[in-house]
């Protein structure tokens, strides 16, 4: 059994959320409080027992990891020789659009959404496209009318897809991913989904690779998978890329090589083969806590009569909190609370424009740091009234 209700301090670790600011409460950038598998920690230090950190390659074994995980988590046969390295999800979607689109090109993402989208569109001089998705009593769809006459526009060489959701939650169904594939394919848009989230789900939800989708062109899909996210391993920059198109793959292998992207570090493969092979129970009973945290924080707010809204999610460990009621700016609300508070939650204006009512709040986190957040969120809540 393990133990997500131990508070671990994180300070003085070089921890992103931690140590880059003083606030009192950081439940903003997407990693999680808990302690990591023991094998993972085993591997780690069997290899720095070693005392030899020098150039490193991926082994056969690294690629079983994956397929042997997408098997029996997600029911999916990967093929070998369409896997390759990567230092990281955002690395592999940076070499994949500087080889597969060309400047000015336009590439679409579906706001609000994870905020680097932004930067690795624009940084490399290619065009956004932002197919808004649509709010309606608290829950997300997608634009599909909108989305077509975006892809169609034949400058739009590019789409990137959220498989789940962040921030929103969602899992997206087949029938969605098949209608978004078969416009992609209709109007030669490659489709690059990021599966970073594809674990983080509530008890008894499983996300749908695009790759399973019942479709009969197969030629433009690309997915971005990673433990990074579900093994709380982030720091360790470890990732793959997926692709059954042999052309594309060449391109995006001689890119990620280019781009410096392909080099593992010395812990990055036996931490990935640690958390694949020896991570399922821990992964449910993280999940299954999450889900608490989630059924915990939505209680908490109903009862005391917080005049915000939880989005339904059924994916990621971010709560998505509609602060349009409540009589402040959701900006400036996120300000108040960083600066008169110290909880630091992200800005929902960070994803996009349409974000700009929402603050995602990161709950992946023992149940008292939940509850010592959610009572400063009432305190400053009430203190509007
Ligand atoms: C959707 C999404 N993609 C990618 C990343 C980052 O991936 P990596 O650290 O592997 O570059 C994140 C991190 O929060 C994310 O939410």
């Amino acid at each position: 059994m393990y133990d997500f209700d131990k508070v671990i301090d994180r300070h003085n670790t070089n921890s992103l959320k931690w140590d880059s600011t003083d606030v009192k409460l950081p439940m903003w950038v997407a990693d999680m409080d808990f302690a990591v598998v023991n094998e993972i920690k085993d591997s780690i230090i069997k290899r720095a027992n070693h005392q030899i950190y020098a150039y490193s390659v991926v082994d056969d074994e690294y690629f079983d990891s994956y397929i042997s995980w997408w098997k029996r988590r997600h029911n999916l046969t990967l093929k070998r020789d369409c896997l390759l390295f990567s230092t990281g999800v955002m690395p592999s979607i940076n070499s994949i659009i500087r080889c597969l689109t060309d400047e000015g090109d336009k590439v679409l993402i579906q706001t609000p959404v994870y905020n680097v989208f932004f930067n690795v569109v624009l940084n490399n001089n290619r065009l956004l496209v932002e197919n808004k998705l649509i709010y309606e009593d608290v829950e997300y769809t997608i634009d599909f009318d909108e989305l077509e006459k975006q892809l169609s526009d034949e400058d739009v060489k590019l789409m990137l897809l959220c498989n789940p959701h962040n921030p929103v939650g969602k899992i997206w169904q087949n029938e969605e991913l098949e209608r978004i594939i078969n416009l992609c394919n209709e109007y030669d848009v490659i489709l690059v989904s990021d599966d970073i989230h594809c674990d983080l789900v509530n008890p008894g939800k499983s996300y749908n690779p695009v790759y399973s989708v019942d479709v009969s062109n197969r030629d433009n899909l690309i997915m971005c998978m990673a433990p990074t996210k579900t093994f709380n391993i982030a720091g360790i920059q470890t990732s793959a890329v997926y692709c059954e198109n042999r052309k594309l793959y060449d391109l995006i292998e001689k890119q990620l090589l280019d781009d410096f992207n392909s080099m593992p570090n010395v812990f990055s493969i036996c931490a990935a083969k640690a958390a694949f092979k020896y991570g399922d129970e821990w992964l449910d009973d993280m999940n299954a806590y999450v889900y608490e945290n989630k059924k915990i924080a939505r209680k908490y707010i109903t009862e005391n009569d917080l005049d915000v809204d939880v989005v339904d999610c059924e994916a990621t460990y971010l709560l998505w909190i509609d602060c349009s009621r409540i009589s402040m700016d959701a900006v400036d609300f996120y300000e108040y609370l960083k600066n008169s508070y110290g909880l630091y939650v992200s800005p929902g204006i960070k994803f996009g424009e349409n974000g700009s009512d929402f603050i995602r709040m990161n709950i992946a986190c023992p149940k008292s740091t939940l509850l010592e957040g959610l009572s400063i969120l009432k305190e400053a809540i009430l203190s509007l009234k």
